[in-house]
C-alpha cells in the first residue's frame, strides 16, 4: 500500500524545489539530540503551509501542538516582520527545544509559545482574535474542540487547517477501538455539522507515509 517511491519522490520533489536550509536542518537535528518523536509535518508540507500563509497575507497565526517548532518557524517566516504566531504545548520538554530553536532560526521576537494543555489556554485567546490562520497539531482526540475554538478565533475567510486526518486510511476502519479511526470519524461528523465553516480535505502521500489534512475557511 505505501510504495516506497512516495519518500522518494518527496525527496526529489524537495531537492528540486526547496533551497538548503541550516537552519530547518539543525531544527531537526536538534528534536533528534532530544530524542523527540519525528512527528513534525514533512519538510514540503511545512513549506505548503508557510506559502498559503503569505499568499493569505496572514498576520496572526495560532498553532495547536509546538513540538520542535519546525512548523512554527515556517508560520513565523511567513507572517514577517510584526506578525505573531501563538503556539500551544504542553510538555516542557518539547517547549525548550522548539524555544532554542526559536531563537537559532531569529524569529523568536515573533512567536509566544505558550506551555499548557492547549484547551486550558484557547479560552484566553478570545481576547487576542482574531487570527488569520489556525494550524490544529496536538491530540487527535481534542481535534472536534479544537475546531470549536478555531472557528471563534478565526476571521471570516480565515483559514483553519487540521494535520493528520487520514492516518493511512483509518476512516475506513468501522472497529470502535481503533481510537485512530473514532477520533477520524467524530472529527469529520464535527465539522459536518458545523455551520460555520466551508470545508475539504486532502490526502497526502510522502516521507510522513499516507496522511492528509483538513482545509476549512470560517464563513
Ligand atoms: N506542529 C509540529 C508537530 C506537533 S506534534 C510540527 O509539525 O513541527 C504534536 C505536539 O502536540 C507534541 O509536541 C505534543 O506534546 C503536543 N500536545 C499533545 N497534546 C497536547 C495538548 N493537549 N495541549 C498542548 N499540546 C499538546
Ligand atoms: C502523531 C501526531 C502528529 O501530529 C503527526 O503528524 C503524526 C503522528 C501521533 O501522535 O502519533
Ligand atoms: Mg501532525
Amino acid at each position: 500500500m505505501i510504495d516506497p517511491r512516495f519518500t522518494e519522490v518527496d525527496r526529489w520533489m524537495e531537492a528540486q524545489l526547496r533551497p538548503a536550509d541550516p537552519i530547518l536542518a539543525e531544527v531537526h537535528a536538534a528534536a533528534s539530540r532530544a530524542r523527540l518523536p519525528e512527528i513534525d509535518v514533512s519538510p514540503l508540507l511545512g513549506a505548503a503551509l508557510g506559502i498559503i500563509a503569505s499568499a493569505m497575507g496572514a498576520r496572526r497565526i495560532l498553532e495547536v501542538g509546538t513540538l520542535a517548532g519546525f512548523s512554527t518557524i515556517h508560520f513565523a517566516r511567513a507572517v514577517g516582520d510584526g506578525g505573531r504566531v501563538v503556539t500551544l504545548e504542553y510538555e516542557p520538554a518539547h517547549a525548550a527545544v522548539a524555544r532554542a530553536n526559536f531563537a537559532n532560526a531569529g524569529v523568536a521576537g515573533r512567536i509566544d509559545l505558550r506551555l499548557g494543555k492547549a484547551l486550558d489556554l484557547l479560552p484566553a485567546l478570545a481576547t487576542e482574535a482574531p487570527f488569520d490562520l489556525v494550524f490544529l497539531d496536538a491530540d487527535k482526540e481534542n481535534n472536534p474542540a479544537y475546531a470549536d475554538w478555531a472557528a471563534r478565533l478565526l476571521r471570516p475567510q480565515g483559514l483553519m487547517v487540521i494535520d493528520n486526518v487520514v492516518r493511512e486510511g483509518a476512516a475506513l476502519d468501522s472497529d470502535p477501538g481503533n481510537h485512530r479511526a473514532t477520533n477520524i470519524h467524530q472529527l469529520f461528523a464535527a465539522i459536518h455539522a458545523d455551520a460555520r465553516f466551508d470545508a475539504s480535505a486532502l490526502q497526502i502521500v510522502g516521507t510522513k507515509s499516507w496522511d492528509g489534512i483538513l482545509l476549512a475557511t470560517r464563513r
